[in-house]
């Protein structure tokens, strides 16, 4: 009897060890995807939106004016975006590619309300409740990094992601610059 036990707790830690996610890989897919959902909530931010800084300027006309500038612009619309940015977490799952076992995070639904295509190539991972985890995941980043990625917007910084998730934070490994971008 206790030596079928033991088979059945080595079984099991063999298991786990098997599952385990790392950590470090994790984070950095979150910030990946986190900058995917950045930019599909600055691209909805209308042109032609102006907001309010405080304070006035002179017109054209020399009359007197409230101080905008647009939303793209504005610390606080930016600020209140990123506050936001991690609720697109729950959408998220964690899966491996069939193809290859690689860990992903992907959408389950798609900003559409579509289903995501790419479910069918994919296993999900349902060991745990780290899904949560990936909300929580995002918002340290954004807590902690708020204050770098804003002036990073504000300066049209191109390429945020690689910026912030490389560059800054070193949550993701150094990848070369994609030189296919220029061909386009
Ligand atoms: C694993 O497969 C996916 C889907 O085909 C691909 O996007 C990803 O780059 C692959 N990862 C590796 C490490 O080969
Ligand atoms: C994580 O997501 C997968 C896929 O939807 C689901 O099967 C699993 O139950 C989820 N785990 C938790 C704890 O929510
Ligand atoms: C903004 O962009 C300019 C020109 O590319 C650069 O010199 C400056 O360091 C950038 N500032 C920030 C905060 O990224």
């Amino acid at each position: 009897m206790i030596k079928l036990s033991n088979l059945c707790l080595l079984i099991i830690i063999s298991h786990l060890t098997i599952a385990k996610i790392d950590v470090d890989e994790l984070k950095c897919l979150v910030c990946k995807r986190t900058f995917d959902e950045l930019k599909l909530k600055l691209d909805k931010l209308d042109p032609t939106l102006h907001t309010e800084i405080g304070g006035y300027q002179l017109d054209t006309e020399g009359n007197l004016k409230k101080k905008t500038v647009s939303q793209a612009k504005s610390e606080i619309v930016l600020s209140d975006i990123l506050d936001e940015v991690c609720n697109a977490m729950d959408e998220y799952v964690r899966v491996t590619w069939k193809s290859n076992g690689t860990l992903a995070i992907v959408r389950m639904i798609m900003p559409d309300s579509s289903m995501n295509p790419i479910l069918s190539d994919v296993n999900f991972i349902t060991d745990d409740d780290l899904n949560k985890s990936l909300k929580y995941y995002c918002e340290e980043l954004v807590e902690m990094y708020e204050e770098t990625i804003i002036p990073e917007i504000l300066n049209e910084t191109e390429d945020l992601e690689r910026t912030i998730c490389q560059t800054k934070t070193n949550l993701c490994p150094l990848e070369p610059a994609q030189e296919a971008k220029t061909e386009l």
